[in-house]
């Protein structure tokens, strides 16, 4: 451990006896460098000292100041960490004062092994390297620029594909950020979305993640979709890089359902990824969008032969043929899947994935077998 400098901002005495005792404890690894009764003169003393972290009390009844207090020093000082510590145990308080931006909640009076291991996952933050961690994820994102023309669908059932054939862990990520719609499709209600993790960006790491991310009766890990579009445009290009580079340390699959409009943060989506399965149906509108993004795509040198064209709802009789397509985007066309609505929307209206509904289906047959030749080399 290193040693870590703190700062306690508290107004009850015998919490800061506490947790001055507590750090003493710990000798040469972790000194408190000033105490502050107030806020107030709690900011001047961190603006002093420049402490790694502060530990600041949050007294019953007084819960806005504090989220405020925490703005106001994240805001100044964005590289230190702030452990709150309260008698309150309510999980909407708790929840309010990590989205502030706290590093850790903890219980008073606090005890020597929350402490100590508050401190020493920190310690270890600082330690270890983050870019140490192998990032062997694969990384598999599903878009269309087009809205409805079934991206959802194929990503849900790529990921629960994907885990049957390998049952290797797998995780579907919803970053169709302000409209997402993965929880809906399987029946879910989580405790956490991918908001709360973009709102804790300070205690990002596999422990955090474990704790927010759901798995659902499939066998597959959920990331689900913010609850509201205000925590959906509020996530940047960037916390996407951050999240899915230490996801890829902790999944061996990671399947991305997308928004339908190439923005920084799909764009961020497809550079992070190894495959990039670019969906549309047989129309001329459709093959005229796909001829602008493959485009697009090679400019900002996405590699060709990480794009996989998918059609979804082919029909055989339908009135452009598979090879005319192939002709006019000069890119092969990697996989169609039938239109077969009734079981598409059956499976939607049950919250089930397609294998689970009907295994005979050639909507399911052509689902597994996108899964089966994307991890074919394994
Ligand atoms: N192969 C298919 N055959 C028939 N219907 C399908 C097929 N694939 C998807 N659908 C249906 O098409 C509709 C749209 O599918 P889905 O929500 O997966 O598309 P999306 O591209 O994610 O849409 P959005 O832009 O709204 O996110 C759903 O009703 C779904 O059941
Ligand atoms: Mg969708």
């Amino acid at each position: 451990m290193t040693n870590i400098s703190i700062v306690i901002i508290s107004n009850d005495p015998d919490s800061t006896n506490n947790i001055t005792n507590l750090i003493n404890k710990l000798g040469p690894h972790a000194s408190v460098e000033g105490v502050a009764t107030t806020f107030n003169s709690g900011f001047e003393v961190i603006h002093k000292k420049r402490p790694l972290v502060a530990i600041l009390d949050i007294c019953k009844g007084d819960l806005d100041p504090c989220i405020d207090a925490i703005h106001k020093i994240l805001d100044r000082f964005p590289r230190i960490s702030i452990f709150t510590v309260s008698d309150d145990r309510s999980s909407e308080t708790i929840l309010k004062v990590m989205r502030a931006g706290a590093t850790e909640y903890l219980l008073k009076p606090v005890s020597e092994v929350d402490l100590t291991s508050a401190l020493q996952k920190l310690g270890r933050l600082w330690i270890t390297k983050p870019d140490a961690a192998v990032e062997h994820g694969e990384v598999f994102t599903v878009f269309s620029p087009k809205g409805g023309v079934g991206v959802t669908t194929i990503a849900i059932n790529l990921a629960t594909n994907i885990h049957a054939i390998t049952k290797k862990p797998t995780l579907l990520v919803d970053l169709d950020l302000t409209a997402g719609d993965v929880t809906t499709f399987l029946n879910l209600k989580p405790a956490y979305t991918i908001s709360d993790v973009t709102t804790n960006m300070s205690r990002l790491d596999t422990s955090f993640l474990k704790g927010v991310i759901q798995k659902h009766d499939s066998g597959i890990n959920i990331l689900a979709e913010p609850k509201n579009v205000e925590e959906g445009v509020s996530i940047s290009a960037d916390d996407i890089k951050r999240v899915l580079k230490i996801l890829k340390t902790m999944f061996p699959y990671i399947v991305l359902d997308t928004e339908p409009i190439l923005n920084n943060r799909t764009l961020a989506a497809i550079e992070m990824s190894e495959v990039i399965l670019l969906t549309f149906v047989l129309t001329l509108p459709g093959i005229r969008n796909m001829q602008r993004y493959l485009t697009y795509l090679e400019k900002i040198n996405i590699k060709r032969d990480k794009i996989k064209l998918v059609v979804n709802r082919y029909l055989k009789k339908g009135d452009i043929k598979i090879e005319e397509a192939e002709k006019v985007l000069k890119h092969p066309i990697f996989l169609s899947i039938p239109n077969e609505y009734n079981t598409a929307i059956a499976c939607l209206n049950k919250g089930v994935p397609i294998s689970t509904y009907d295994t005979k289906s050639k909507l399911n047959v052509a689902l597994k077998e996108l899964a089966i030749t994307l991890v074919a080399k394994e």
